[in-house]
């Protein structure tokens, strides 16, 4: 065989084994299925590849700064339609990112952000698609605006596991079903020495949304929120511990830490980390970042909007005694403020986010008789979704964690609905904010299109 033929048949395999690694990286339930289906998707793009870069060739930097209107609006089309189905469906992801990394180059390449006519009058869109790109790069996987790095080393003492929950026995006890009662009783002897403000509050539970970074189909939770101190400085930490099934042989490695810093004007802070342990032959626990580790990392924002995320557990998997646990800590976060992600991601660069549209888009879109219906009265997510509160909901965003919280009946908030209702709320939600129409746009595709000047 030539080189190039070899070349050209094994250059396409790097290119799956990141897609192996991003199925895992989505972090979403749908298990093994979903890494063989990506698996599967991308020979598909890689063989697309294979036929050479003009499959895709960009247009000419000539044709786009003589119909910027034609390009921008083309280009906003396919990336909204492609955002809609890598929403809906983990095997569309490679697609959409085609398209995103497509405009990205094409904006490089033709040096339309540093057109200043450019830049300037198509600022949303010019924006957006810099900050969703920035998790394109091989050293941004947390989608933030420095490089992963970089991000550990400066929070790193926001998101250091503390001292008492490295304890080797706790450690031991905590990582099995059948020994976590111990590792609770450990718990509740540190609380026995505590202040009642400095308590530990904690449950274990089952998620009803995501397996653990090293294990797609493990659902068991411990929680420990570690109460901070703002006059101090002291961030609130979440550590929350995957815990290994009964009788399972490999144990789950996953820890992972989100902390909350009070700030000025009722806004706070938020910071995360991912931990592996490491089981040692001698029976030692030893705990490491899992980015340092090489496991790579995921982008925590995309799904924690609002920084810390409340906790929704699978019915009956909380005991009762632990319960009232599960809403002290639901009620706690709502005390933070708004979520900020330091300076490293400006979520207002991500547009208006689920149900920022109006009465009038809404009979237009859905018809006169839309008014007064139960539907409508629901889709006021942005009451409380929107930056003076707890974040837009805005593309990228998960959809096993919008549909669970909205068909299951957490959301909207306070509103008692009918299984119908919710799944048309949920139906119309989606449809209004990815709306492609020429004359009815929807929320992302308006937002990306609305000029400056
Ligand atoms: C695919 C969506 C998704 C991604 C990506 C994600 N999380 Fe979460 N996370 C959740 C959900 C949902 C919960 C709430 C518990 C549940 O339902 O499993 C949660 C809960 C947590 C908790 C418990 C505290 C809380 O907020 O409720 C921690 C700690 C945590 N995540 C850390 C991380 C870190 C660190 C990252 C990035 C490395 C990350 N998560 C990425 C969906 C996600
Ligand atoms: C009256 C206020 C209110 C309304 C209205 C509301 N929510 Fe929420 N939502 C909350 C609160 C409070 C939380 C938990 C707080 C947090 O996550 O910080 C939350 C959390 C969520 C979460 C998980 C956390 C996150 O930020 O991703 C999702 C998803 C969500 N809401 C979706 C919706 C959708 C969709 C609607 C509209 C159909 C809606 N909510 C309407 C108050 C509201």
């Amino acid at each position: 065989m030539s080189g190039s033929v070899l070349r050209s048949v094994f250059a396409p395999l790097p290119l799956c084994v990141k897609c192996f690694v991003f199925a895992r990286w989505t972090r979403a339930k749908t298990d093994q299925i979903l890494e063989v289906m990506s698996f599967r998707a991308c020979i598909v793009l890689s063989s697309f590849l294979l036929l050479g870069p003009t499959t895709f060739a960009a247009p000419p930097c000539s044709s786009v700064r003589a119909q910027p209107d034609v390009w921008v609006n083309g280009r906003v089309d396919a990336l909204v339609r492609a955002a809609q189905a890598a929403y809906e469906d983990d095997d569309a992801v490679p697609a959409y990112q085609r398209v995103l990394d497509g405009i990205s180059a094409t904006l490089t390449q033709c040096k339309l952000s540093e057109d200043a006519n450019f830049a300037n009058r198509y600022r949303n869109f010019v924006e957006y698609i810099r900050t969703i790109s920035l998790d394109r790069q091989s050293d941004h996987e947390l989608g933030f605006v420095v490089p992963d790095r970089q991000y550990f080393a400066e929070t790193r003492t926001f998101v250091e596991i503390p001292e008492f929950l490295m304890n080797q026995t706790f450690l031991r006890a905590v990582s099995r079903s059948e020994t976590l009662e111990r590792a609770k009783s450990y718990l509740r002897e540190l609380n026995e020495n505590r202040e009642p403000s400095e308590r530990l509050i904690f449950f274990s539970y089952k998620s009803r949304h995501l397996g653990t970074p090293d294990n797609d189909n493990s659902f068991k939770r411990l929680l420990i929120v570690v109460p901070g101190n703002t006059a101090q400085g002291v961030p609130e930490k979440w550590v929350q511990f995957g815990v290994t099934d009964p009788g399972r042989r490999v144990r789950i490695r996953n820890i992972s830490v989100v902390s909350a810093i009070a700030g000025p004007e009722g806004k706070f802070d938020t910071y995360f980390k991912d931990y592996f342990r490491t089981y040692r032959r001698n029976g030692s626990i030893s705990i490491n970042g899992r980015w340092e580790l090489g496991y790579g990392d995921d982008n925590c924002a995309k799904c924690h909007k609002s920084g810390i995320l409340p906790i929704f557990p699978v019915a009956g998997s909380v005991s009762p005694a632990e319960q009232p646990a599960v809403e002290t800590i639901n009620q706690r976060f709502l005390t933070y403020g708004s979520p900020r992600f330091g300076k490293y991601l400006d979520q207002r660069k991500l547009g208006p986010g689920l149900s920022s549209a109006t009465l009038e888009d809404r009979k237009r879109r859905f018809g006169a008789s839309f008014e007064g219906s139960a539907t409508a009265r629901a889709m006021s997510c942005t009451a409380c979704h929107q930056p003076q509160r707890f974040g837009s909901l805005s593309w990228p965003m998960d959809s096993t964690l919008i549909e669970s919280y909205v068909i299951g009946g957490q959301m909207p908030f306070g509103y008692k609905l009918r299984d119908s209702e919710r799944a048309d709320l949920y139906e119309k939600l989606i449809r209004e904010y990815f709306d492609t129409d020429k004359t009815q746009p929807g929320i992302l595709k308006s937002w990306l299109l609305t000029r400056v000047q």
